[in-house]
């Protein structure tokens, strides 16, 4: 198994800038090469493994960057009448999704998960649908964190004994 691992924060992104977006809602082939060889490398991909911690009751920004570098039209969904239809195929995933103070069984007031609902969101509507999900919420808070901890890092090597 090949394993591409990509640092948002180690490995710039390329910017998704108004004519790059112009381009993209042309659905042109005119791309940059650059957005263009990321969206590559994110497509060659059979399995992802997401590590996404809750920022600011999201993602962090730049994990809504690769969301927008890589969404394209014609390629990861099209649009109809009917709505979205994502278009990759055979496609699974993990996503990993941690917090330091939200945790579900909390209320509003220390947050709401717009993380986990934003981006299996999108990762359903660009046609990747088998999407497992790992929490890991209130790190700093929660009084359970070592059985937490445990538990996800159980699922973890049991997905991980499933690929
Ligand atoms: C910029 C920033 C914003 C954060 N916002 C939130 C938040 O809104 N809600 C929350 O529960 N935790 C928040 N956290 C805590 C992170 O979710 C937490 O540190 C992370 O899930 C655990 O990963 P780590 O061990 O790599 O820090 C924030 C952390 C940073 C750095």
């Amino acid at each position: 198994m090949k394993v591409d691992t990509l640092d948002l924060f180690e490995d710039p992104l390329p910017p998704c800038d108004m004519e790059a977006g112009a381009a993209k809602n042309r659905g042109s082939a005119n791309r940059g090469m650059s957005s263009r060889a990321l969206f590559d490398r994110f497509v060659a991909a059979d399995y992802y493994l997401f590590n996404i911690p809750m920022w600011n009751f999201g993602v962090p920004y730049v994990v809504k960057q690769l969301v927008d570098v890589v969404s394209q039209p014609g390629l990861t969904f099209s649009l109809s009448s009917k709505g979205y239809t994502g278009l990759l195929r055979g496609k699974r995933a993990c996503a990993i999704y941690t917090s330091g103070v939200f945790h579900p069984d909390s209320s509003p007031e220390f947050g709401r998960d717009f993380q986990s609902t934003y981006f299996t969101h999108w990762l359903n509507s660009v046609g990747v649908k088998d999407v497992e999900e790992i929490r890991l919420n209130a790190a700093d808070r929660s009084g359970t964190f070592a059985d937490d901890l445990n538990h996800a890092c159980a699922r973890a090597a049991e997905l991980g004994r499933r690929l």
